[in-house]
């Protein structure tokens, strides 16, 4: 398994819940949809997968695995595998690169780590990915730092960066997030052409269906820092069942990169269906989060399901 997380529990360091309990696996070459709208703990879980919380939030149960590799647990064979076979394209780029360091600097960082790769030997092999990706290789272009791009080659270099070593599993975290509208297909196009070509298993983060159903064989939707539905991808677009679900795709379809309302913060959740104050369907049993209709197995939990066929 390439991803196996169980029983996962994030906190606040006050012990507010911020996530989980939350279950998740994924198979070698599977494309799996992470989505949710914003705050409702995609990032986080995403940090935790490598292992790379940030301060302040502390994973308080479960387990994180990643090619049988402990991801929750520091050391050597959690290092080796950070960047090499499992990479990531954060939401904004400045989060992968840095300021200080030139283009060339950044490309051949993770090789030199991991594979013990001489910079000019990167920069070499990287080329044609660069030119796929429309960043100028020549000596002038890669002494530039990170501030002298256009918010679009950042993160072109970011996805650069990620791929430089080869991996077998790529997570994008909202990749298109910071970046202008009119270069946010490209940029997934882009991404899309080579993870196919690679045969890249992927993580898609993204609040967007519209988006998720272009790029995922199979979705994951949080709400509120839980599972509330998941499926395979055709399945949650023709006939969503859980009411965030019908929720994100009614949004998907108004308007793309539209958000999608309001969550409350961590603090002030809800005991029951973190939805419930804003589902249309509640009733007072969804006050009681813990049984739920439907067979734990088909990743769906709500008491009050939208009937089969019945679309938003
Ligand atoms: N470092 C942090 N300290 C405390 N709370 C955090 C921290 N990072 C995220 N959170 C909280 O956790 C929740 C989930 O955040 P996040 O994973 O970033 O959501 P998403 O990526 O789905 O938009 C939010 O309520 C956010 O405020
Ligand atoms: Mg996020």
């Amino acid at each position: 398994m390439v991803l196996a997380v169980e029983g996962l529990v994030l906190r606040r360091r006050d012990g507010v819940r911020l996530l989980g309990p939350l279950d998740l696996t994924l198979a070698p070459g599977e494309r799996l949809g992470l989505v949710g709208e914003s705050g409702s703990g995609k990032s986080l879980l995403v940090q935790a997968l490598f292992g790379a919380l940030p301060p302040g939030v502390l994973q308080t149960a479960g387990r994180v695995r990643a090619f049988g590799v402990a991801m929750d647990q520091p050391g050597p064979a959690r290092d080796r595998l950070r960047g090499a076979r499992l990479a990531w394209v954060p939401q904004q780029p400045d989060q992968a690169l840095n300021p200080l360091l030139t283009l060339a600097e950044q490309l051949t960082l993770l090789p030199g780590l991991q594979r013990q790769e001489p910079p000019r030997a990167v920069l070499a092999r990287l080329g044609p990915l660069l030119a796929r990706l429309r960043l100028p290789s020549d000596p002038a272009f890669l002494a530039r730092f990170p501030h002298q791009l256009s918010g679009g080659q950042r993160q072109r270099l970011c996805l650069a960066m990620a791929l430089s070593c080869d991996p077998e599993l790529l997570v994008l975290d909202e990749p298109t997030a910071a970046l202008d509208a009119s270069v946010r297909q490209d940029f997934l196009d882009l991404a899309l052409e080579l993870r196919r070509e690679r045969g890249l298993g992927c993580l898609w983060v993204t609040h967007d269906l519209a988006v998720a159903a272009d790029v995922c064989d199979r979705l994951l939707v949080l709400y509120g820092g839980e599972r509330v539905e998941a499926g395979p991808v055709t399945r949650l677009l023709e006939t969503p069942r859980h009411p965030t679900t019908a929720r994100l795709l009614a949004a998907s379809r108004r308007e793309p990169s539209r958000e999608t309302g309001f969550l409350p913060a961590p603090q002030d959740r809800p005991v029951g269906c973190p939805f419930g104050p804003r589902c249309p369907q509640a009733q007072t049993s969804c006050l009681d989060w813990a049984p739920w209709r439907g067979t734990p197995g088909d990743g769906l939990r709500c008491q009050r399901p939208l009937a089969e066929g019945i679309g938003p």
